[in-house]
């Protein structure tokens, strides 16, 4: 299996305030290499498969509204120690919480809607790419 991979998506938050362009220069200035990336829209089914680890949390309903409520970017990073650099990279889930500097700390709004995703495993980073790209479309 591949480890040094992960996957993210910048949120419909971020995409709706224009933050595309700033969190990519961000990730890529971080020593990341886009494997593969695109703008596309979660469908309600979309969004309750990949977050189905969080189905029985209260939060459950407004999060599937608020990923499928626009675009989004997902992309598959390659970088050693992809998935724990990645995670440093963006920050606590609560932005008030988020280190200096993160993408979340500069880009979230609150903990519903913190811009960025990233994946929390090697094992959940390649069942996430997988979801989102078919062999071909990653470089
Ligand atoms: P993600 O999976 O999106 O990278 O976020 P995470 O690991 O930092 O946080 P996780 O616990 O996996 O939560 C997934 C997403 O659900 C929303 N959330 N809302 N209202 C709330 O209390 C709450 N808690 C989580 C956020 O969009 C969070 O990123
Ligand atoms: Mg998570």
């Amino acid at each position: 299996m591949v480890t040094n991979r992960t996957f993210t998506m910048i949120k419909p938050d971020a995409v709706e305030k224009g933050h595309i362009g700033a969190i990519l220069e961000k990730i890529t200035a971080s020593g990341f290499r886009i494997v593969a990336m695109k703008l596309t829209q979660m469908t309600a089914s979309d969004a309750k498969t990949f977050y189905a680890i969080h189905k029985e949390r209260p939060f459950f309903g407004e999060l599937v509204e608020y990923m499928t409520r626009g675009p989004i970017v997902a992309a598959i990073l390659e970088k050693d120690n992809a998935v724990e650099d990645f995670r440093t990279l963006i920050g606590a889930t609560n932005p008030a919480e988020a280190a200096e500097g993160t993408i979340r700390k500069l880009f979230a709004a609150s903990i519903g809607e913190n811009a960025v995703h990233g994946s929390d495993s090697n094992e959940n980073a390649a069942i996430e790419g997988a979801f989102h790209f078919s062999g071909r479309e990653m470089f």
